[in-house]
């Protein structure tokens, strides 16, 4: 190996470095900016329950106020949880734990949490979730991609309103998220599913912040699961992602069920 070479592989192997490092560092930062949420959020839930024994204006004021704090650490907890998925998948530290996993409750959970700042972003949510679209999957793995993709659509929805949709489609169960914002151009929609990769313009960019990893995340998250997500899309007009999870080995759903609709 003459001189030449054998710089080009110490540079490697301290890239190589440089990117463990990297990973290393998001996976203590994220363990550190969650562990203080969990007393936190017990302690926010206690108040809630005093505040809400009290009578008057003043008590119901601040259960308000409560609420709001409650909201907003559960969104910094869903996000350190994101950074914290990210780092387990990219080390392959990671495994499917599967349990029998209600795609339709899911998603009217994470519907709940984040009504608030689909209101802020001026989006109403208009769900149509068929009920028993259950399948044997992984509960946490399902909840991050229905956060990632509900979350997506308020935040590049442009204020405009999202549908979600829970069905059984061919013998899978179908999860689609429909928004009428931004959109994404042609270009650059194979480009997203990537680790770290935005396709935000530039113009939009001080608007719509992010890490650039929900969508590499729950990409993985479904294709562990024998899944797909895929994306449709054209700028200004919108995009529609949709979440494809086999059935098999899972219970199937009796043909007459009813499906349900809400409004968020
Ligand atoms: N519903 C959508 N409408 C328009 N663009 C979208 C939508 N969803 C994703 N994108 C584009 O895909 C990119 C990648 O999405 P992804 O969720 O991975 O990252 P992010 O939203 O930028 O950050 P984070 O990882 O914090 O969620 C986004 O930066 C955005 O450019
Ligand atoms: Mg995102």
């Amino acid at each position: 190996m003459n001189r030449r070479e054998t710089d080009l592989l110490a540079e490697l192997e301290a890239l190589k470095r440089a990117v463990q490092d990297r990973d290393d560092f998001i996976a203590v930062a994220a363990h550190e900016l969650r562990n203080p949420m969990t007393p936190l959020l017990a302690r926010l839930e206690r108040l809630m329950r005093r505040a809400d024994r009290l009578r008057g204006t003043e008590a119901d004021e601040i259960l308000a106020d409560l609420t709001e704090l409650e909201t907003a650490a559960h969104a910094f907890l869903r996000r350190a949880t994101l950074l914290l998925d990210v780092s387990r998948v990219a080390s392959g530290n990671f495994s499917v734990e599967r349990g029998r996993v209600d795609l339709s409750a899911t998603v009217r959970d994470v519907l709940d949490e984040v009504r608030t700042a689909a209101l802020y972003a001026g989006s109403t949510i208009e769900a149509q979730l068929d009920s028993l679209v259950t399948g044997h999957w992984d509960g946490l793995a399902i909840r991050q991609i229905v956060e990632n993709l509900v979350s997506n659509a308020i935040k590049y929805g442009d204020g405009k309103q999202i549908h979600v949709h829970v069905e059984y489609f061919d013998n899978d169960a179908r999860l689609t998220v429909v928004d009428y914002g931004i959109g994404i151009p042609a270009a650059d929609q194979a480009r997203i599913f990537e680790r770290f990769e935005r396709a935000v313009p530039d113009h939009a960019l001080g608007h719509h912040g992010g890490f650039g990893v929900g969508l590499w995340l729950s990409q993985r998250l479904a294709n562990a699961l024998g899944g797909d997500i895929s994306v449709t899309s054209a700028p200004g007009d919108g995009s529609t992602f949709t979440l494809t999870l086999p059935l098999e080995g899972t219970a199937q759903r009796a043909p007459s069920e009813p499906s349900s609709s809400c409004r968020n």
